[in-house]
């Protein structure tokens, strides 16, 4: 925004030379001193997932421009897990090095103390976006982050190959199983030895609590705690569910796979080496984007059920923006945080990078619609997705997960059975718990 401002007084000298419009000129320079008086710079972190910073950045360009503030973009880790680490290191030294900051739906509990109410910001706006996320966001009463956009597991296929193999998308992970064995068959007699059945996020992460949570809760197996903070996971449901996922990997999955995060999945996926994707919504306009091996050549559908007496089920993820208590400008901070999750916003991101809106009214948007279909086919996914139980773990739910994706990285890689795999797991949280959550 400096280089903006300069350019204005700039253009305003080129018109004093004219003589007539001296008055103008003053006025000019006079409005863009002032601008730049009273100009702040703030600092936002973004992630970088797939098109991420382009879109922050594009978003906040336009908020500088606007108001005439700077804003220093930071970019982070990719990975959730490593970035709570960087945020949690930050925060505790008490700076405000950033500003704003982009933080996972799962984080509220956890860092909420360090960020600012924004309710005396947000004017009520926050009545338009879904309700469970700025109940999520309410930490004490205090509404510490806005709704950026959501996110759910979706099930990525290939059309085309159903279509080749007489198939149509699979409603239970049994028939996913059948199917992409089948297609996997085919296309390596056919010479693509580099093809897979199903890719998804194996990877010890959070990521893989993501997938994980997803399996379990499609058997019916529950959600680990439930909401009053009783430990679940070990039930026969859950069981059903680590068997299913103990019999993927060397078989329709590669061994790779318990190295992918959501982009390495999409990197085979993409260049047209799977048939099954499991992965958020973003992977749908990076996947049809031109230079895309399989533009025009995907379909998403919900994630297959657990059995025919399962359920279709995703994970609830997605993003919301929040202020440091540490920032030195926390109204120009809440200012972008309230531009860049405002309806106009989110609608430039779920055209352009197929985010998931917060604001309801968006998903009866027929330009979101015609960007993103799968935005209205599937909206009771994205409004019923399963949430991992953050809340009500609270300062322990790093804990908590990191022993689940250990776990489900194990039974995966058949190191843990499937039945010793929950009393395992069970045990583990009971020590978490101890001394309550
Ligand atoms: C996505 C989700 C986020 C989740 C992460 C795991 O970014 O939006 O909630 O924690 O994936 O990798």
């Amino acid at each position: 925004m400096t280089s903006e401002i300069s350019h204005q007084s700039h253009s305003a000298r080129r018109i004093a030379s004219s003589g007539a419009a001296a008055a103008a000129a003053v006025l000019l320079s006079g409005l863009a001193l002032s601008v730049s008086a009273q100009a702040v710079e703030v600092s936002i972190s973004c992630g970088a997932v797939g098109q991420e910073l382009k879109f922050c950045q594009e978003g906040v360009d336009a908020w500088a421009k606007k108001t005439g503030n700077t804003v220093k973009v930071i970019s982070t880790p990719n990975e959730t897990t490593e970035r709570l680490a960087l945020y949690q290191q930050i925060l505790a030294s008490g700076t405000g090095d950033i500003d704003v900051m982009q933080i996972d739906v799962i984080w509220p509990g956890i860092l909420g103390n360090h960020f600012i109410d924004l309710k005396s910001y947000s004017k009520g706006v926050e009545a338009d976006h879904f309700k469970p996320i700025i109940d999520n966001n309410t930490v004490g009463g205090r509404l510490v982050a806005m709704p950026w956009f959501t996110d759910a597991g979706v099930l990525y296929y290939r059309k085309d190959l159903l279509e080749k193999y007489a198939l149509k998308a699979p409603a239970t992970w049994e028939d996913l199983i059948a199917d992409a064995t089948k297609i996997q068959e085919g296309e390596r007699k056919a010479g693509n030895d580099k093809f897979w059945g199903f890719v998804f996020q194996g990877k010890a992460y959070e990521g893989l609590t993501c997938d994980a949570l997803e399996w379990v809760d499609s058997y019916g197996g529950g959600a680990l705690v439930d909401d009053k903070g009783n430990i679940t996971v070990n039930n026969p449901k859950a069981i059903a569910a680590f068997t299913m996922v103990a019999s993927l990997v060397g078989k329709i999955s590669p061994d790779g796979v318990l190295n992918y995060a959501e982009e390495e999945a999409r990197g085979v996926f993409q260049s047209g080496n799977a048939a099954f994707m499991r992965n958020w919504p973003y992977a749908w306009s990076l996947g049809n984007g031109a230079d895309s091996p399989v533009k025009d050549k995907i379909g998403v559908v919900a994630l297959p059920k657990g059995g025919d007496a399962g359920k279709a089920t995703g994970s609830l993820g997605g993003w919301e923006l929040a202020v440091s208590k540490y920032s030195k400008h926390p109204a120009e901070a809440a200012d972008l945080v309230m531009y860049l999750t405002s309806k106009e916003e989110q609608k430039r991101r779920a055209i352009g990078g197929s985010y998931n809106p917060t604001i309801a009214a968006l998903y009866k948007d027929q330009e979101v619609l015609t960007a993103v279909p799968f935005f209205g086919a599937l909206y009771d996914t994205f409004t019923n997705a399963v949430a991992r139980p953050s809340k009500v773990t609270g300062t322990n739910y790093n804990k908590v997960s990191n022993a689940f994706w250990n776990t489900a990285h194990d039974v995966l890689a058949g190191k843990l059975k499937p039945a010793d795999a929950v009393v395992q797991l069970e045990s583990e949280l009971k020590k978490i718990k101890r001394s309550g959550w």
